[in-house]
């Protein structure tokens, strides 16, 4: 979709659709509809008092111009309460409003900048990512693909001063958006395709249009740095693992060295502790983590932050076979520590632990944030709205939560208690990989504490974001794309960007 800034009042905006917000429980029309009641003969509030059309978040109305106006078409959408309206309601009504226009058969949307109480560049930048992430679709293995996209939509607004501001804000939308949809489409292709090889090609792809530094060691090279947990995951399948190793450097002094690790595993079949039919269907969502940290890196060289930028993706597949691990195995992580492997399914935790290993050793990075679909736990807690997140340093688990908060991704902190650490005790190693039922995530969270050391890192278990089962707000059922904008906002303010 082609976004543009037009410095031009609403009703004198071409286009297929015109788009126009609408507030709940306001007796005056904005500005905008006062105009075009001007232009229609009163046409405007007539139909939406015939249809009881009352601005609730995501209504959506409308009605033909007959070439009163240069719009075609006039869609009206509810934006809530005038003080409740945020960026994350700019967002949703700007995503219900390019659906509605796309049934339409819409090819060109102009709609005007909403959200009045934001800054423009926080307006321009929620109604770009609602364009984007509200249409996106997955048809690639579909015969029959919907042929009705939206080709453009032009932002206008009647404040030409504030147009740069605009036009940035609609860059940063469209950057944000189109990484989030990058990584949902990696997760929404198949583990028969995405294997660890796949996603190091995709590295590559990415290394190679970015100009980025890329590492990838195959399992020779990971035995020699003595990735024993990671290794003994992937030991149990045809798949060759792939350790994959992205770095962005900046032109500029760099401000910071952050490391960001995804879970890798293309699928979860729990190995020989096999996972039930139900509980497998969905498990090529495992890699969701190293998705969100592809659909990242994929957009950092046109975002230029002063930060030098490490991902790390542990890459493998958990499978059953003749040559995959045992529960009761003993496994040595590349740190020393070693893990009794209490079951095989708790694979993510023995991946990271490598991953989180080499990043502390080899990059020495200033902080590390791990994105992991690592728990069941974690989606009975929380559900599938909202991410959990652990830490061994608030402050910067504060940052990411308050990047989440305006990225419109919900997250809650999540306690890693220490008296909860016995619980992971084992008796034949340092460390069993599994404790009991009860506060499954939290056990996960401190058994990749050990492997952070004193680096200030923050865990976020994205078990239950990472997917959708149904249609939400700003997507379709499938990959969610979660934790890529959270990760981008807060990047952008560690660089000093407002
Ligand atoms: N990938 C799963 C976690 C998961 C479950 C993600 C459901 C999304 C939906 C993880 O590897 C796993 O199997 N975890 C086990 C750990 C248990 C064996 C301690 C779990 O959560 O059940
Ligand atoms: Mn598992
Ligand atoms: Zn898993």
């Amino acid at each position: 979709m082609k976004l543009s800034a037009v410095a031009a009042p609403a009703i004198k905006a071409e286009g297929d659709v015109l788009v126009v917000g609408h507030y709940a429980e306001e007796r005056r029309p904005t500005p905008t509809l006062a105009a075009l009641d001007k232009a229609l003969d009163g046409m405007a509030t007539a139909v939406l008092k015939a249809e009881r059309f009352e601005g609730k978040p995501n209504h959506v109305s409308h009605f033909y111009t007959a070439g009163r106006i240069p719009a075609k078409r006039v869609l009206v959408v509810g934006l809530g309460k005038r003080a409740d309206l945020d960026m994350e309601g700019v967002r949703r009504a700007t995503a219900s409003a390019l659906r509605r226009a796309r049934e339409l058969g819409a090819k060109i949307v102009s709609a005007e900048l909403m959200g009045e109480r934001l800054t423009p560049r926080a307006r321009a930048q929620a109604m770009a990512e609602g364009a984007i992430l509200g249409t996106y679709a997955f048809e690639r293995h579909k015969k029959e693909k919907s042929n009705r996209i939206v080709d453009e939509l032009r932002v206008v607004d009647a404040d030409r001063r504030r147009r740069s501001q605009v036009q940035e804000g609609l860059s940063r939308g469209e950057v944000f958006a189109a990484a989030a949809c990058y990584a949902r489409d990696l997760v929404n292709e198949p583990a028969n395709l995405v294997t660890p090889g796949y996603l190091a090609k995709a590295a590559g792809d990415i290394a190679r249009e970015g100009k980025l530094k890329l590492t990838v060691y195959d399992r020779a090279e990971c035995q020699k740095l003595g990735m024993g947990a990671y290794l003994g995951v992937a030991q149990g399948s045809q798949e060759p693992p792939k350790f994959i190793h992205l770095t962005y450097t900046p032109r500029q002094r760099s401000r910071k060295r952050v490391a960001i690790i995804g879970k890798g595993i293309t699928f979860d079949a729990g190995g020989l502790d096999l996972k039930t039919a139900e509980g497998m269907v969905r498990m090529k969502d495992d890699m969701s983590g190293a998705a969100a940290v592809l659909g990242i890196f994929r957009s950092l060289p046109s975002l230029g932050l002063p930060l030098e930028i490490h991902g790390v993706i542990a890459a493998a597949e958990n499978m059953p076979s003749g040559s995959a691990q045992r529960p009761g195995d003993i496994v040595r992580a590349m740190n020393g520590t070693t893990i009794e492997i209490g079951n095989t399914d708790a694979e993510g935790r023995l991946t990271l632990a490598d991953a989180l290993a080499y990043a502390v050793k080899v990059v020495k990075p200033d902080e590390i944030i791990d994105l992991a679909t690592l728990t069941h736990a974690c989606v009975i807690a929380l559900g599938n709205l909202c991410s959990g997140v652990m830490w061994n340093n608030k402050p910067l688990a504060d940052r990411i939560l308050a990047a989440a908060e305006s990225a419109g991704e919900k997250m809650w902190p999540l306690p890693l208690l220490e008296e909860y650490k016995e619980l992971l005790k084992s008796d034949v190693a340092d460390l069993n990989n599994v404790g009991p039922r009860g506060g499954g995530a939290l056990t996960a969270g401190l058994f990749l504490k050990e492997f952070a050391g004193a680096v200030p890192w923050v865990h976020i278990d994205i078990a239950g974001t990472a997917f959708t089962e149904k249609d939400l707000p700003l997507g379709p059922k499938g990959g969610t794309g979660a934790g890529v904008r959270t990760m981008l906002t807060y990047l952008h303010t560690l660089a000093g960007r407002k």
